[in-house]
């Protein structure tokens, strides 16, 4: 087990119905603690940065839109296998494919409508956490 960040996003959609309180519930009572929140509206630059590495998908101008549509919380979660963890609570990108229980097949309405984002990775959650976070903005139990 490591003691591990990751970036959490909670989506437009997910923001303008009201349901942050009830997704933030589901992460903290996996174990996992907020070690940074801030509501962000991104504009498309920073979509398109952010989610470059899909800039040749067919599903990109989609997502940037939606992206875009409304505020954000972007928010670091700390924990014991955060990333993996995260990934776990989130469910497949798909809401449809998703394990029941999960926050996408719960609370999400499509694959681009899918409530959150999580960093998939160790070094994609470095490179995500310091997009949005400067490190001492970070108020963790470590480091
Ligand atoms: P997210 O975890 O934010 O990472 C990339 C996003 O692209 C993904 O969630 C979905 O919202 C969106 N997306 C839309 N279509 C697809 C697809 N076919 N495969 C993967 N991601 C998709």
């Amino acid at each position: 087990m490591a003691l591990e960040r990751t970036l959490s996003i909670i989506k437009p959609g997910a923001v303008r119905r009201n349901i942050i309180g009830q997704i933030i519930s589901r992460f903290e009572s996996s174990g996992l603690r907020i070690a940074a929140a801030r509501m962000v509206r991104l504009d498309r630059e920073q979509a398109e940065r952010f989610y470059a590495v899909h800039r040749e998908r067919p599903f990109y101008p989609e997502l940037i839109a939606y992206m875009t549509e409304g505020p954000i919380l972007v928010m670091v979660l700390e924990g014991e296998d955060a990333i993996v963890k995260n990934r776990a609570i989130m469910g497949s990108t798909d809401p449809q494919k998703a394990t029941p229980g999960t926050i996408r097949f719960d609370l999400g309405k499509n694959t681009t409508r899918n409530t959150v984002h999580g960093s998939d990775a160790p070094e994609t959650a470095a490179v995500e956490i310091a997009f949005f976070f400067k490190p001492d903005e970070i108020c963790g139990r470590y480091a």
